[in-house]
């Protein structure tokens, strides 16, 4: 029956899917649908190794960061079977990762304004010693 297509999406709770992470069966989360790649690890063109990697996990922001091709997107498809529950979506951002990333920018303010001016320190000394010896 038609209306009941929608309830058929099978969901998996996070917990269940980080057991995938072995030589028989590898799953991934790509925008919170599960791909089982298992038989798809030996025709990766990027290689078993990174599959493998983020195995049990999700994968979402690696697969887009290689910049796949809309036939790469199509062919993802295939290997879709399920959906991550919807309870487990907001445990996919690890506070870990949150901090890095405040971290790095905090970082990136600094350098932004201490690298520039350190530099116009030392051409000023530079100048002062130059005009100095004449
Ligand atoms: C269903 C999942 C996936 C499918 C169907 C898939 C398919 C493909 C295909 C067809 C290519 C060839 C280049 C292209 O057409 O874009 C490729 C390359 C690549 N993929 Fe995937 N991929 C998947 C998941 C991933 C994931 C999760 C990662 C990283 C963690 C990854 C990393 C790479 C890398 C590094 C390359 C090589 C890029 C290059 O040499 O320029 N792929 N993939």
């Amino acid at each position: 029956m038609a209306e009941q297509s929608d309830k058929e999406v099978k969901h998996y709770t996070l917990e269940e899917i980080q057991k995938h992470k072995h030589r028989k069966s590898i799953w991934l989360i790509l925008h919170y649908r599960l791909y089982d790649l298992t038989k798809f690890l030996e025709e990766h063109p990027g290689g078993e190794e990174v599959l493998r990697e983020q195995a049990g996990g999700d994968a979402t922001e690696n697969f887009e960061d290689v910049g796949h091709s809309t036939d790469a997107r199509e062919l993802s498809k295939t290997y879709i079977f399920g959906e991550l529950h919807p309870g487990g979506r907001s445990k996919l951002i690890k506070p870990s990762e949150t901090l890095i990333n405040t971290a790095d920018s905090n970082f990136r303010w600094w350098t932004n304004w201490v690298i520039p001016a350190i530099s116009a320190l030392f051409i000023a000394l530079m100048h002062r010693l130059y005009m100095a010896e004449d």
